[in-house]
């Protein structure tokens, strides 16, 4: 499936053709979840890939072999990806399962079940300047244009994912509704050791202090990058252009300081302002 220059509406909201089907977002939107499943919820750019590779290896027990041989997509498929049904149906118990739906899409068929679900999210002016950079290289998400005309798509919500704003506060405000964990992308930069402690006591998948530690080390940004199941490099350059930008990108927080101008910063505060008004959450970011 190559489909590069389709885009899918689905339920309101732009995703890409190449890996997103009519059939697929109905699968997902009808799947049935198990208990012992894990499911991992994020909008784009927020850490999703880190999360993937640190249940790889939490519920590997810190075994590094499947992080290492088998690609991300493979052990810890997005439900909503056309390729991912075989994947999700042959196997019964503990599928980590990743994705980026909005909450009306996912929440019926999740709230049957038990199933731990893990947000993590992240500084949305971080997110705004690794998703510019990510839409360079992806040859199946439109053109970005400049950083600018970027910013204002994505504060309109017109950017393929729907709008940040809808996805945050509405998983968020539902958290209730399920087993859930939430946690940031800052958090697992300051302390990863406490992080993955924190997940394991969630997962009730208690670890050995030196599991941990391996855990840490095998996740660090620097091994990420060079892992190939995990930065996209075995992705053919038609789909993914390496020479356009690195999926592993730089993996910093704060980074916005380094894109954003004074208009744009006052532009985004703006419409946070506004759209996060009525939203009584304390994130732990400083925009
Ligand atoms: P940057 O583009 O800011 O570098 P996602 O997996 O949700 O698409 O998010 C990708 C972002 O997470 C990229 O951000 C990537 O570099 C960052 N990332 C992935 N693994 C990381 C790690 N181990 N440490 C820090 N950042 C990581």
């Amino acid at each position: 499936m190559a489909n590069l220059d389709v885009t899918l509406r689905y339920s309101g909201i732009n995703f890409p053709g190449h890996l997103h089907s009519m059939q697929s977002m109905q699968f997902a939107e009808g799947f049935k979840f198990h208990d012992t499943d894990t499911l991992i919820v994020t909008y784009p750019k927020s850490g999703t890939t880190w999360m993937q590779e640190i249940l790889t290896l939490i519920y590997s027990d810190g075994n590094q072999e499947p992080a290492k041989t088998i690609p991300n997509w493979i052990r810890t498929p997005w439900i909503e990806h056309y390729y991912c049904e075989d994947i999700l149906l042959g196997k019964a118990d503990h599928r980590i399962i990743t994705t980026h739906l909005p909450y009306h899409i996912l929440s019926k068929s999740l709230k049957q079940s038990n199933t731990k679900v893990i947000y993590v999210a992240r500084n949305p002016m971080d997110i705004i300047v690794s998703f510019y950079h990510f839409h360079k290289m992806a040859n199946f998400l439109p053109e970005p244009g400049t950083f600018g005309e970027f910013l204002e798509k994505f504060l309109l919500g017109k950017v393929h994912f729907g709008s940040w704003f809808e996805h945050i506060k509405d998983w968020l405000s539902h958290r209730e509704e399920f087993n859930f964990f939430f946690i940031t992308y800052e958090e697992l930069k300051k302390d990863l050791t406490h992080s993955v402690e924190k997940l394991c006591n969630f997962l009730e998948h208690s670890l050995l202090p030196e599991v941990i530690d391996t855990i840490v080390r095998h996740c660090n940004f620097t091994n990420m990058k060079n892992n190939q199941m995990i930065n996209y490099t075995l992705i053919p350059n038609e789909i993914m252009d390496h020479q356009r930008g690195k999926f592993m990108r730089k993996g910093a927080v704060g980074d916005w300081k380094e894109h954003f101008t004074d208009e744009q910063k006052q532009l985004f505060e703006k419409i946070f302002q506004d759209k996060m008004r009525d939203f009584k959450f304390r994130f732990i970011w400083t925009l």
